[in-house]
Parts: structure tokens; C-alpha cells; sequence
């Protein structure tokens, strides 16, 4: 497999990283996932600026984002992937340094890393909906920061796994504010429902094109957290991601949402959504 590492174009087994890392050592770095199809990105700029505030947000300004950007439609070709459906995994790191807090002045090179793989969408979970569990949110107060620290997102996945569960829906002070890995969004009386875009949570590319084909089909939206002693009563739910699309979640722990079928608001946004074409 070609990835893409500190603009070079080389064999994955050829990569090597040094142990003084930054992301090695202080997870001192962030990531991007997009999408691809035929060559084609979903969201490639929402993406990329995304991507650029993580790096501004970190003090982390020396990436060439628009190199890394022209790299990965790149590597879709040096992995034959231009015609097919692919995922893209793009992380930066601060780079290499002698071990200490404080950022390093001069600052180390940073570590540029891209890689692609084929991408299979879960067509049997669209269409059944999936299992949640309610997890505690054990996350940083910079969830909007798309950062490599994981810790806490890992275990309330491992958890989800653990429980036979596709999500980990995650509770901050008795309200809900994502999920491990995807953004939570409740029907409520026919309004949509999601929290807010605060410090809580990430700014997801799919929630916004959401809240945009609410608008497109007149779909009442209100940007507010939901408390959990509320899910209960949500009509419908769902899970948004880029791999994950618009994924219907149809039981939480031991309760079904509603009857235990995706609801019809879900089924509109997520047939909406999939004949978006990538822009
Ligand atoms: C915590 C979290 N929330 C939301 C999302 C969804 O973001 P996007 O729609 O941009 O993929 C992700 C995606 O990785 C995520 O990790």
C-alpha cells in the first residue's frame, strides 16, 4: 500500500517514525477522515478547513494544508482507488523532539501522514438501524478540536463493542452530547434535535449537510442538547458520520426508540442524503 509521509509518496512498510514523536509521546497532533467516490471528495472543503482550525487551534501552523490536500487525490491513484468508493486517514503531528511539555522553539518538523483504503458503506445497518449504549462523555473540554487523543473515545467504543452495540451515545452532566465517533441527532415531535457546536463537541461535516436538507425539506431544527432523561421519548434517532452516513439507531441499553424501526424522518434525511453527490 503507497501513503502518503512528510510529502513523499511511499510504501507503507518504509514509514518510520521516530519515538520522540510528539503524537508517539503527548498524542500531540490531530487527524481528518473524508470520503471518497470515484476520485471524487465528499466535503472536500469543510474537510480542509476543518482540518486547518484543528491545526491553528493545536499552534500547529507550519502544514502545507493545501500540499496535503493535492497529496491525497494523489494517493487515490497510487492505490488504484480513483474509481471505487474509499476512506481517507490524514494525521499531523508536531514531530520529533527531545521529550518535554512545553512546545519546542524552534518547533520540530511536523509529521505528515496520509493513507487510503477501500470503503464498504454498511448498506444491512441503514437499512435495520442499529444498537447504542449511554456512556459517560470521560472527553477533554476541546471536543471540537479533531485531536489523536483517543483514550476516552476508545473505551466508550470498546464498551459499545463490548455490548453488542454499533455507538457509545455519550452523556455529559445529564445531557447528551455525541457519540464515540459520530454526532447524535434525536426526532422530537417532528423537530430535529442535536446539540449545539460548542467546546462539547466536533463540528461533524455530515451534521452540518444534515441540518442543511432539514432546510432543503422543511424540516424544523433545534440546535439544543438533549437531556438524557429525555431520549426515552425521542420518536427516532440517529447516528451521523462520514464512514458512518446517516445511521438509524433503533434501541439504546435495553429500551427500543419508538417502535424499533427507523423512523420516517430518518429514512427521508438518509435516502436525501445518499444521492448527494460529492462537492
Ligand atoms: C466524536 C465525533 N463526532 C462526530 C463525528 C462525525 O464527524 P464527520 O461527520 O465530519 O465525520 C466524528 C467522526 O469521526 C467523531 O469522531
Amino acid at each position: 500500500m503507497t501513503v502518503y509521509f512528510n510529502g513523499n509518496f511511499v510504501d507503507k512498510d518504509d514509514v518510520s517514525i521516530s519515538p520522540d514523536d510528539r503524537g508517539f509521546v503527548f498524542a500531540d497532533g490531530i487527524y481528518e477522515v473524508l470520503r471518497a467516490e470515484n476520485g471524487a471528495f465528499f466535503q472536500e472543503d469543510l474537510h480542509f478547513e476543518r482540518m486547518a482550525r484543528s491545526l491553528n487551534e493545536i499552534d500547529l501552523t507550519s502544514v502545507d494544508v493545501a500540499a496535503v490536500r493535492e497529496a491525497i487525490h494523489s494517493l487515490l491513484y497510487h492505490n488504484d482507488l480513483q474509481d471505487r468508493l474509499a476512506k481517507i486517514y490524514i494525521q499531523v503531528t508536531r514531530g520529533a523532539a527531545p521529550r518535554q511539555h512545553a512546545v519546542p522553539t524552534p518547533p520540530p518538523d511536523p509529521t505528515v501522514y496520509a493513507t487510503v483504503a477501500p470503503h464498504t458503506p454498511p448498506l444491512d445497518k441503514w437499512e435495520q438501524g442499529v444498537k447504542a449504549i449511554l456512556h459517560p462523555d470521560q472527553r477533554w473540554a476541546r471536543c471540537d478540536i479533531k485531536s489523536i487523543s483517543l483514550l476516552p473515545n476508545v473505551r466508550a467504543t470498546t464498551a459499545a463493542r463490548r455490548a453488542d452495540a454499533y455507538e457509545a451515545i455519550l452523556v455529559r452532566d445529564g445531557f447528551v452530547t455525541e457519540a464515540s465517533h459520530s454526532t447524535v441527532v434525536g426526532v422530537f415531535d417532528d423537530t430535529v434535535v442535536t446539540h449545539p457546536l460548542t467546546n462539547h463537541i466536533l463540528p461533524s461535516t455530515t451534521r452540518a449537510l444534515l441540518l442543511d436538507l432539514c432546510g432543503a425539506h422543511d424540516i424544523p431544527v433545534e440546535e439544543i442538547p438533549i437531556p438524557e432523561a429525555d431520549l426515552p421519548d425521542a420518536d427516532e434517532l440517529m447516528v451521523l458520520g462520514t464512514t458512518t452516513g446517516v445511521m438509524p439507531v433503533v434501541q439504546v441499553d435495553d429500551w427500543t426508540v419508538a417502535d424499533g424501526t427507523p423512523g420516517p424522518i430518518t429514512r427521508d434525511l438518509q435516502a436525501a442524503f445518499r444521492a448527494l453527490e460529492p462537492a
